[in-house]
């Protein structure tokens, strides 16, 4: 191996840059192998947009957030949106790719994703190019690996978020309800909830029944605690409820995300429980600012542990935590999606110490 190139792609997350950096120091000082930084994820291997990095492109960027890279949650190569009559179609571009990587003699590729754009790491592994996979994704919902880069960084800015609410919402005798990021998984919401001291804590994998919500916030009001908080994943939904993501139809195959789902909960709440109701939804919040030292520890390990694994020539793999250590896995396992376990020891300690999730 004389040259690795690295591509952040899918929505950005704290810890990115510490990624990186690692890869770069890690290659340059270990292995005495170049790095070549492709620009905005995978549109840049389309489009042959990539950059030498060296130890002085990646000085002082451990402590920040997004990616000195780019990155885009579109351009999936072999599914690439070009306009053709005035229509969109999608085109295969993933072997236009493998020549961009000869043409720039990368011999071993590091795609830093969540589960996007490990997906299509796999699929390059599959047409034999040398990838290595590191899990970045700040809803943690990556199977095979304890944890993903950036999470911890999410689940502090909405710890810090419920503990500025529990103030207001005191103060004010309201049930303040937080939306917190989480698709599929509702790992933020849980965590962050627990760590919060919440008093329901809304997910996907555990459907809710509003009436047992409602009962939960009347006995606290009954036992004086005249205000609740609420954290809800994007993702959750009423039993029988309607999902609250849909696929977007046009333009991009995208999903969007509708929103609204704590909107809705809070008109339902302040019917029924005849108090006073307000809602903030923490988006893009979450995903900004600079990585927590536990995840900057994290990125660098996984950073350093992706050039090993190419080195070791461990090609369609992905490194993952298995606590204490950070070991290569095969892509196919690491793309599976990890969900909460309803019945698992976490939820179980958030019931005893009284948390509701309206089941
Ligand atoms: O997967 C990460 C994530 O932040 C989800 O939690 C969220 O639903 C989604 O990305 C938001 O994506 P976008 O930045 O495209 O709105």
């Amino acid at each position: 191996i004389k040259r690795i190139g690295v591509l952040t792609g899918g929505g950005d997350c704290p810890g990115l840059n510490a990624v990186i950096r690692a890869v770069v120091k890690t290659a340059i000082r270990r292995y005495n192998v170049e790095v070549v930084g492709i620009i905005n994820g995978f549109h840049g291997l389309v489009n042959d947009v990539m950059v030498p990095l060296n130890e002085e492109s990646v000085a002082g960027i451990v402590h920040r957030g997004g990616t000195i890279l780019g990155t885009t949650n579109r351009d999936n190569p072999f599914r690439y949106a070009v306009e053709k009559d005035g229509e969109l179609a999608f085109e295969d571009r993933s072997e236009q790719c493998i020549q961009n990587l000869r043409k720039h003699n990368i011999d071993g590729l590091i795609v830093i994703g969540g589960d996007g754009s490990l997906n299509i790491a796999h699929q390059f592994h599959a047409k034999g190019v040398p990838v290595v996979g590191v899990p970045k994704t700040i809803d943690n919902d990556l199977s095979s690996t304890d944890y993903t880069f950036g999470f911890d960084s999410a689940v502090t800015t909405a710890t810090e978020a419920i503990d500025k609410l529990h103030t207001t919402a005191e103060s004010h005798h309201r049930i303040m309800i937080l939306e917190v990021m989480g698709r599929y998984a509702g790992w933020i919401a849980l965590y962050s909830g627990v760590a919060g001291g919440a008093d329901v804590i809304l997910i996907p994998e555990i459907p809710f029944d509003l009436g047992k919500v409602c009962d939960h916030i009347r006995a606290r009001n009954e036992r004086g605690r005249k205000f609740s908080i609420v954290v809800i994943a994007e993702g959750a939904s009423e039993k029988g409820g309607e999902m609250v993501v849909q696929q977007r139809v046009e333009k991009s195959h995208d999903p969007i995300r509708l929103g609204g789902i704590g909107q809705e909960i809070a008109h339902k709440l302040e019917l029924c429980t005849q108090m006073e109701t307000r809602v903030t939804v923490l988006g893009h919040v979450q995903r900004g600012g600079s990585p927590t030292s536990a995840d900057r520890i994290l990125s660098t390990r996984y950073g350093s542990s992706a050039v090993d694994a190419v080195m070791a020539g461990y090609f369609g793999h992905m490194v993952a935590l298995r606590t204490p250590k950070i070991v290569p896995v095969p892509l196919t396992e690491a793309i599976e999606m990890k969900k909460v376990n309803p019945q698992g020891q976490l939820v179980q300690a958030a019931k005893a110490v009284g948390i509701s999730f309206g089941d």
